[in-house]
C-alpha cells in the first residue's frame, strides 16, 4: 500500500487518530465493563416512540423524507429549535439563526473551516474535548488550552492568553464539561463573556449536556451575556439518540451564511430522513418528559459510581462530583500514569479513558475520565471494584 507521506496533505498528516476511538475498540469487547465511551444509555433511546414517528413520516411525507433537502435544514425543525431557546432562555432569535448540522461534531469542523486560518490560535479549556482538538487541528495547529478550575476557566490565565496570543475563537463547554464534568459559575460566565467582548475573541459555546442536570439549577449561557461575536452549538445526541446525527448551530445570520457554504461543500445537507424523524418524534411526544427520565437514571448512576468510588478507591485519589452530564474526572497523585493503569485495568476487564489526550501539551498524565451514563448500577459496582483493586496494586508499586 502507499506509505509515502507526500501523498497526504500537511493537514491530514498532523492530526492524530482519535485515541478514544482506538480505546473503544478494546473497551468494546463483550466481557469488558467500559467507562470509556461517551455513550448515552441505550436503554433510554425512545425506540417505540421513534418507531411510531417513523411510521407517521412514511405515511404523511413518503418520498419527501428520502429526497435531497435544504442545506439550512428542515424548516419545522429549525423552528422547533428556535422556539426551545426562546422558551428556555428567553433568547431573541428566529429560525434563520439556526443551521441544522450532522451532529455538533460537524459544527466544530465547520467552525474550524470558516473561522480559523492556519496559524491562528484556537483557545479552549484544559483539559479539552478531544473531538474539538481534532476538528480544529485540521485547520490550525495553534491550539491554546486554558486551565479549568472547579468553577470555570482560570480568568487570569484566560485574559493573559487573550492578550498575548489573540486567539480567533474561545471554545467553551460551560455545562458538565467533557471530559471533566465541571460547570462554570455564573460569575465566571459573565467574566468569560466580558473578556471575549473586550479582546474580540469569537465565543463558540458547546452545550450537549446542559439539559442533563440532576441537581442544582440551570445557569444562563455565556452567550446570553454577549450581543454578538458568539455562537451556540446543540445536539439531539444526548437527549434523543446519537445515531440520528442531528445537531445545530445558533448564530447571527452573517456567520451562518459562511457556515452554510462550508456545510454545502461538506455534505449538502443533514440526512432528510433523520431530520424528519427527529421532528416527528418531537411533535408527537414530550421531550421534557423524556429528558426527566434520563436525568433520573443518570443521577442514580452517578450516585452509584461515586459511592462505589468512596468504598473502593484509595483516599489519595480525587474525583469530581458533577451535577449533571455523563462524566466524572479522576486525579491520581502526581507521578502516576493512567496509561500504565489502563494496561492493568484492561487485563482486569475494565476500561476508562486516560486523561493525557485531553491535554495538547502533554500534561494530565495522572488523570482519567469515567463515563457513568452507559453502564447499569451492578456493572458500575463491579467495574469500580475492579478499578479500585488495580489502583491499590498500582499505587503500591510506586510507594
Ligand atoms: C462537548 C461535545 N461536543 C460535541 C460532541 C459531538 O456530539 P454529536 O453527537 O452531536 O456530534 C460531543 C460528543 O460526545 C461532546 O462531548
Amino acid at each position: 500500500m502507499d506509505k509515502k507521506d507526500d501523498l497526504f496533505s500537511r493537514r491530514a498528516l498532523r492530526v492524530p487518530r482519535s485515541f478514544i476511538r482506538e480505546i473503544l475498540k478494546v473497551a468494546g469487547q463483550p466481557d469488558v465493563i467500559s467507562f470509556a465511551g461517551g455513550l448515552p444509555h441505550p436503554g433510554l433511546f425512545p425506540l417505540k416512540e421513534l418507531g411510531a414517528a417513523m411510521e407517521r413520516i412514511l405515511e404523511e411525507r413518503g418520498p419527501e423524507s428520502f429526497q435531497y433537502g435544504p442545506s439550512e435544514g428542515f424548516g419545522p425543525l429549525r423552528e422547533w429549535v428556535c422556539q426551545r431557546y426562546r422558551r428556555r432562555m428567553g433568547l431573541d432569535i428566529t429560525p434563520e439563526n439556526v443551521l441544522i448540522t450532522t451532529g455538533s461534531q460537524q459544527a466544530l469542523d465547520l467552525v474550524g473551516k470558516v473561522l480559523l486560518n492556519d496559524g491562528d490560535f484556537a483557545a479552549m479549556e484544559r483539559p479539552g474535548y478531544l473531538g474539538a482538538i481534532q476538528a480544529f487541528a485540521f485547520h490550525s495547529e495553534a491550539i491554546l488550552q486554558v486551565p479549568l478550575a472547579a468553577d470555570g476557566p482560570d480568568i487570569k490565565f484566560l485574559e493573559a492568553a487573550f492578550r498575548q496570543n489573540r486567539p480567533r475563537i474561545f471554545y467553551a463547554i460551560p455545562n458538565f464539561q467533557n471530559p471533566s464534568g465541571l460547570t462554570y459559575s455564573l460569575e465566571k460566565r459573565k467574566r468569560v463573556a466580558e473578556l471575549c467582548r473586550r479582546y474580540k475573541v469569537f465565543l463558540v459555546e458547546d452545550d450537549p449536556y446542559g439539559e442533563l442536570r440532576f441537581a442544582g439549577s440551570d445557569l444562563p449561557p455565556v452567550a446570553s451575556f454577549m450581543e454578538d461575536g458568539c455562537m451556540m452549538l446543540g445536539t439531539f445526541s444526548k437527549t434523543v439518540a446519537p445515531g440520528l446525527r442531528v445537531g445545530w448551530i445558533l448564530a447571527g445570520e452573517t456567520v451562518l451564511e459562511r457556515l452554510l457554504v462550508a456545510k454545502q461543500a461538506a455534505d449538502l445537507h443533514t440526512s432528510t430522513l433523520s431530520q424528519h424523524l427527529v421532528w416527528q418524534y418531537l411533535t408527537m411526544y414530550d421531550l421534557d418528559e423524556h429528558i426527566a427520565a434520563i436525568r433520573k437514571v443518570y443521577g442514580r448512576q452517578r450516585d452509584g459510581m461515586i459511592q462505589a468510588i468512596r468504598r473502593t478507591f484509595p483516599p489519595e485519589v480525587m474525583v469530581t462530583e458533577p451535577d449533571g452530564g455523563m462524566f466524572l474526572w479522576v486525579t491520581l497523585p502526581e507521578g502516576c500514569s493512567t496509561l500504565e493503569l489502563f494496561e492493568r485495568a484492561i487485563k482486569e476487564k475494565v476500561a476508562f479513558v486516560p486523561g493525557a489526550p485531553f491535554y495538547v501539551d502533554g500534561g494530565g498524565v495522572n488523570t482519567m475520565r469515567l463515563n457513568f451514563s452507559n453502564a447499569d448500577i451492578p456493572d458500575i459496582d463491579e467495574g469500580i471494584k475492579r478499578l479500585g483493586h488495580c489502583l491499590d496494586r498500582y499505587l503500591s508499586t510506586l510507594a
